[in-house]
């Protein structure tokens, strides 16, 4: 896969510190699948790792990708101007894979909404999404979605439900007894768990996108694998053979 060349258009914050980057590439990157991502390349010439971003929106020659910044490298991307190059890898991984018959169920902590978004865009009016943030103001990232309905929960209990996304879940599962749900959910390790508890008993299907540090990107480092349940296989890169994974496969 070739690098392809892009310019940085708009590089802006929005509501709780979410930043969204918008890259006009030389060429559109194809075919993406829900839940795929890219390898970024800086510009900035001290930060020499490619950063994995899920992606938000591809139109065309538009890339847009919806961060947070948490360390150097998305530190450096904030300060980049508009016109500033940068290099992207991808679509890359494996996405989600939607069994049109399934009532879905997406539920999303924080920064996570990023990578279930293109999937909710795609599900329109048959996905629920299950949103979770720590104050009322970050509901704003899911602000332009269109035709999902939306469930939210904030920690600090200003808007939605009180609580974590998982305990909202938790209240609305038995509505979808008999409807054949399906869990797609990206958000920290903790949610991940927490999803694990509270889906065991019935064990609804779910797919997880899993965040983990990456080096490559391309499955030649090994350097973001995950540990699995198969004894036989297990250990699995999350850049290749993921980033989304059934949660029952996987050993947390
Ligand atoms: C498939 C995939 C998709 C992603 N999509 C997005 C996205 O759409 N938007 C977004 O804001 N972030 C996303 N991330 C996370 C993003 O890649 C990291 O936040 C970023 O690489 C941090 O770089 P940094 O140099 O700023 O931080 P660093 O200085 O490298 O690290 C700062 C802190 O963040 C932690 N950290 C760094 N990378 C990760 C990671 N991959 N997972 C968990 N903790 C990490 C470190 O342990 C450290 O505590 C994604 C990660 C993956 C693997
Ligand atoms: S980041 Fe190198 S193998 Fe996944």
């Amino acid at each position: 896969m070739d690098d392809i060349p892009g310019k940085i258009v708009g590089n802006t914050i929005g509501a709780g510190g979410f930043r969204r980057l918008i890259v006009r590439l030389e060429r559109p990157l194809g075919r993406v699948t829900p839940g795929q991502f890219i390898m970024l390349k800086i510009p900035e010439r001290e930060v020499f790792l490619r950063r994995p971003f899920s992606i938000y929106d591809s139109r065309g020659k538009t890339l847009t990708v919806m961060y947070r910044v948490v360390g150097k490298g998305t530190d450096a991307l904030a300060a980049a101007a508009a016109k500033a190059p940068v290099m992207v890898l991808g679509p890359l991984g494996r996405g989600f894979t939607v069994n049109k018959k399934n009532t879905c169920l997406v539920v999303a902590g924080g920064i996570g909404f990023a990578g279930v978004r293109m999937l909710l865009k795609r599900l329109g009016e048959r996905g629920t999404l299950f949103l979770g943030v720590t104050t009322g103001d970050e509901l704003k990232i899911a602000e332009d979605l269109e035709g999902s309905r939306l469930l939210t929960a904030t920690l600090d209990g200003s808007r939605g439900f009180a609580g974590d996304v998982v305990s909202l879940l938790g209240r609305h599962l038995d509505e979808y007894r008999g409807k054949s749900p399906e869990v797609f959910a990206c958000g920290p390790s903790g949610m991940v768990k927490s999803l694990r508890k509270l889906l065991e008993p019935s064990g609804i299907p779910c797919q997880v996108s899993v965040e983990e540090r990456m080096a490559c990107g391309m499955g030649l480092c090994f350097g973001c694998v995950v540990a699995m349940k198969d004894e036989t296989n297990p250990y699995k890169r999350v850049c290749k053979e993921g980033p989304v994974f059934s949660l029952w496969d996987l050993s947390l």
